[in-house]
């Protein structure tokens, strides 16, 4: 087998920071060391076959990414990185696992839709991977097939407030799915908008001639938000269900999530990138048609409202406990376009599987978070909630050796025609400059990006059979 040795690096965690060298023995961490204590000259460094110098350097647990959409079908059409381009996107950027989001649609069993995205990643992966279960059905079957999923590896799954007649679960299916996830210990994850009254708000905006992407954002405003989120907790606070709210944007349904957690519940939040950094008047409201380029769900919030600072507050006191991309990309050309003269028609989604590691560590330069903090939120967090901490999200013996060694004195300018590797003819993050430079990635022991190389293959990546959440109270 061979080894590896990360050297001369700060290796943080969620909890610190020291200098250490890290010894790999083939795909798994076999040691954290003293710097230096496997000498350079020395026998026992002979045995090391590969030496990577990160001085100066920062050492991390590779990102764990618990939120994407590769190749969804979605709005009629498919989300445009397959698993084999977006996985490798996702490598670019740091990110040495993703949870995807198998899909029972409606009519379907549980167990067809989750062999369907078996089928779409197997052998296509640059990175690990595991699945959570979109259930869109709930009924008599799907929740008995609910029981199989955790012996599938499959600890969580999605349901929908909102989307009515795609994937909108009404009150009474939400209680039911939740009195499973409270018997099984399955972690449910919240859509939390209200749907049906955000579909006739956007009919009666389209028939008033409200047709640009801008009016995406007008047809959802907070109160949809904060009231589907404190009905989740509700429901959830009933029955029992531990509750994760995907893709919170709006500081309304933050504080719902902040008060349930107050209150001793298990309610546990998710926020993107996008709602740190974008926003209605700056990027939904963009000249034109431009604003397609920005539309998704929950939306982009109006920056007069500081959403974004709220947000970045809640992730210092942890009322928010983690950042996953929601990546679900759409080009402008044959999808977006699908929206012109009518934004409901617009496919839902943003890509930016590459960028959340350096998204976030500019949060740490801007002095929103703690460099600690930065690896919790990203990469240590995600790892414990979806079960899989100790193999991933961690650097330690044992440990699969999933790393990233990220340079705090590079930089890195984010643009379609600079860095960009997701199959997406536009960047979400056109021109944005980052004070770090993702360096070197290793997945299980493979270096798979070094020095601005692509050096992994599709196929790498492995299925992870996921544990129930570590993180409950
Ligand atoms: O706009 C979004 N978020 N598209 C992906 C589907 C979802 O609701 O997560
Ligand atoms: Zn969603
Ligand atoms: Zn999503
Ligand atoms: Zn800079």
């Amino acid at each position: 087998m061979a080894t590896t040795l990360i050297t001369g690096g700060t290796v943080v965690s969620s909890t610190g920071r020291a200098r250490a060298d890290v010894l790999i023995d083939g795909e798994t961490i076999a040691a954290v060391l003293e710097p230096g204590s496997v000498l350079l000259g020395t026998e026992l460094t002979s045995a090391v076959d590969t030496v990577i110098d990160a001085t100066g350097k920062y050492v991390i647990p590779g990102g764990i990414d618990a939120h994407t959409h590769m190749q969804m079908p979605f709005g009629g059409t498919e989300a445009s990185d397959t698993f084999e381009t977006g996985t490798r996107a996702a490598a670019w950027g740091g990110t040495t696992t993703i949870v995807d989001f198998a899909i029972q649609s409606y009519g379907e069993k549980v167990q067809d839709g989750l062999a369907a995205w078996h089928e779409k990643a197997a052998g296509n992966c640059a990175i690990d991977y595991g699945f959570h279960q979109i259930i869109g059905d709930v009924n008599e079957e799907s929740l008995r097939a609910m029981d199989g999923l955790l012996d599938e590896g499959v600890s969580s799954f999605k349901l929908f407030m909102a989307y009515p007649g795609v994937f909108l679960s009404n009150d009474g299916q939400i209680l039911q799915a939740m009195q499973k996830s409270a018997a099984t210990g399955l972690m449910t994850m919240m859509h939390a908008e209200n749907g049906s009254a955000i579909d006739v708000f956007a009919q009666q905006l389209v028939k008033d001639g409200y047709t640009e992407p801008y009016y995406h954002g007008v047809s959802r405003p907070w109160q949809m938000e904060e009231e589907a989120t404190h009905r989740a907790i509700m429901l959830a606070n009933l029955t029992g269900a531990p509750l994760y709210v995907v893709h919170v944007s709006a500081k309304q349904a933050v504080g719902q999530i902040a008060t349930a957690r107050d209150n001793g519940q298990n309610v546990y939040g998710e926020t993107c990138p996008q709602y740190l950094y974008l926003s209605l008047e700056d990027n939904l409201g963009a000249e034109g048609f431009e604003g397609a380029k920005w539309v998704c769900s929950t939306p982009l919030r109006s920056k007069h409202e500081h959403h974004q600072d709220q947000l970045w507050q809640a992730l210092r006191t942890n009322d928010i406990q983690m950042v996953s991309t929601d990546h679900c990309p759409f080009c402008m050309k044959g999808q977006k376009e699908l929206g012109v003269g009518n934004f409901t028609k617009i496919p839902n989604g943003i890509g930016s599987v590459e960028h959340r590691m350096d998204l976030l560590y500019q949060g740490v330069v801007n002095g929103h978070i703690s460099l600690e903090r930065w690896v919790e939120i990203t990469s240590t967090t995600p790892a414990r909630m979806f079960g899989m901490y100790g193999k991933k999200g961690v650097i330690q013996p044992g440990a699969d050796a999933d790393i990233l060694v990220y340079d705090p004195n590079g930089h890195t300018s984010i643009g379609y025609e600079k860095t960009h590797h997701m199959n997406l003819d536009y960047s979400a993050y056109e021109g944005y400059e980052i004070d770090g430079h993702v360096d070197t990635v290793l997945s299980r022991g493979k270096v798979v990006v070094d020095d601005n190389q692509y050096l992994g293959a599709k196929g790498d990546g492995r299925f992870i059979k996921r544990g129930l959440s570590q993180y409950l109270i």
